[in-house]
């Protein structure tokens, strides 16, 4: 097994150089450079070259693993004990827009499990970090789930769904549930930075379908690590090419699976 307090810090730093090369690119940032992959999911040569620093960093701390990448600018390869799963840019529609939350999520998978995750959230320069069995931290400091137990208390994040429109209806149906019961609900247009936030006490959950494996790999185990649970929506362990996630504090679980299930999951 790989010596993954070692490796943390290592990864951070490659995490933050990259965050503050996306930061340098947003000041001089131009529409022009904007492209579509599909229906709403923009791309620009700064999420290829970022993945390309991301890349070449990793490679060289660790030869042997694999790589799983959003712009898949390098060969895709999971049949290999480790390999990093890398959103080099989470939160694209926020860069191009000029919004200031967007973040690098770094994920090492052993056996196909997270063991080591870093999102590194550019504009508050934010590094979060969790190796299995070993914590979260925020910026070196220990980071914890709330410690809030009901909804009334809680602040939770989603992602409004933008390409796959199927389950908009029971989304719809679990908003108006949580807006009389909790403190609000929060669309901050990153996932991996909800799950990070969710993982040091500032979101009591998160929930959202329509992910991808880069989105939420290094979050989930952010927010684990931290004391919390996550699941998908059908109850499951969240493998992280299931597409859907719950992630909360311990208090409120339950009440969260209940009403996305009655509302999505099971529907
Ligand atoms: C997106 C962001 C967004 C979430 C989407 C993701 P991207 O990632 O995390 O918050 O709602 O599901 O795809 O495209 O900016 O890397």
């Amino acid at each position: 097994m790989i010596d993954l307090p070692n490796l943390r810090p290592q990864v951070e730093d490659i995490a933050r150089t990259a965050g503050h090369f996306l930061r340098t690119q947003q000041a001089s940032f131009s529409q022009e450079r904007v492209s579509l992959k599909s229906l709403n999911a923009l791309v620009s040569d700064v999420d290829k070259n970022a993945e390309e620093l991301l890349v070449s960093a990793l490679r060289n701390l660790l030869p042997e693993a694999g790589f799983l990448t959003e712009e898949g600018t390098v060969s895709q390869n999971t049949n290999t004990n480790y390999y990093w799963v890398i959103d080099p840019l989470d939160g694209t529609t926020n860069f191009v827009h000029g919004l200031p939350i967007f973040s690098v999520s770094i994920a090492l998978m052993y056996q196909d499990e997270p063991v080591l995750g870093v999102v590194y959230e550019v504009g508050m320069d934010e590094c979060f970090s969790a190796i299995k069995a070993g914590g979260t931290t925020l910026n070196g400091s220990p980071a914890h789930t709330s410690a809030t137990a009901e909804l009334k208390d809680s602040l939770l994040a989603t992602g409004f769904p933008y390409y796959d429109f199927s389950g908009v209806a029971g989304f719809q149906k679990t908003l108006e549930y949580f807006y009389p019961r909790t403190r609000g609900i929060r669309r901050i247009g990153t996932a991996a930075v909800d799950l990070a936030y969710t993982a040091c006490g500032r979101f009591e959950g998160y929930f959202e379908y329509g992910l991808s494996p880069w989105d939420v790999a290094a979050g989930i185990l952010l927010v684990r690590e931290a004391g919390g649970q996550v699941c998908d929506y059908q109850g499951g362990n969240a493998p992280i090419d299931s597409k859907s996630v719950i992630a909360t504090n311990k208090g409120v679980f339950g009440d969260v699976l209940k009403v996305i299930q009655h509302n999505i999951g099971n529907g």
